[in-house]
């Protein structure tokens, strides 16, 4: 029986922008025919990730540079390093410039040994990035294409 490819989008958001991000991914998928669970960090059960064939964290940055704190207890939840992630962030230069720009994003892709870059948008995806979120969705189904994970 033909099974759909099945992806889950985890994200935490305070104020919207992360989840806009997840919103567009989560349409992009579907137009792809994924099936796509959407988890919004911090409520109900944490899902068991390792029954998808593909999985998107994103984040938010805070306090100069860091990882939020619901973030790394979803990680710690979540257990182990799954090979089949996929990080996004939104974030904002006016806290501390390039340098601490969506750095969430980096500590979580370092931390799963990911090895496709994260994406990283500014405040909303809304507008020109909505081009850059596409792009980078093309470069994960390419890549994880690559890697042999079905897509
Ligand atoms: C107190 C505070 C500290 C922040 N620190 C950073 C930071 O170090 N780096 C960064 O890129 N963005 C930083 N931001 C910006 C947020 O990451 C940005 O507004 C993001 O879009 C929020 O995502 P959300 O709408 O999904 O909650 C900070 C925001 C606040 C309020």
């Amino acid at each position: 029986m033909f099974q759909l490819m099945k992806a889950i989008i985890c994200y935490l958001s305070y104020s919207g922008n992360t989840e806009e991000i997840a919103e567009l991914l989560k349409v992009r998928l579907e137009a792809r025919n994924f099936h796509i669970d959407m988890y919004s960090i911090g409520y109900g059960v944490v899902p068991n990730l390792y029954e998808y064939d593909l999985i998107f964290l994103g984040t938010f940055t805070w306090d100069k540079g860091s990882t939020p704190e619901e973030m790394k207890d979803f990680v710690k939840e979540v257990g182990g390093k799954p090979n089949n992630v996929y990080i996004f962030g939104s974030g904002d230069t006016q806290f501390g410039g390039d340098g601490l720009f969506c750095k969430a994003v980096d500590k979580l892709v370092n931390f799963y040994n990911c090895d496709y870059p994260g994406l990283k948008i500014e405040q909303s995806p809304r507008g020109s990035q909505e081009q850059l979120v596409t792009k980078w969705l093309e470069g994960v189904l390419e890549h994880a294409k690559s890697k042999n994970i079905r897509t």
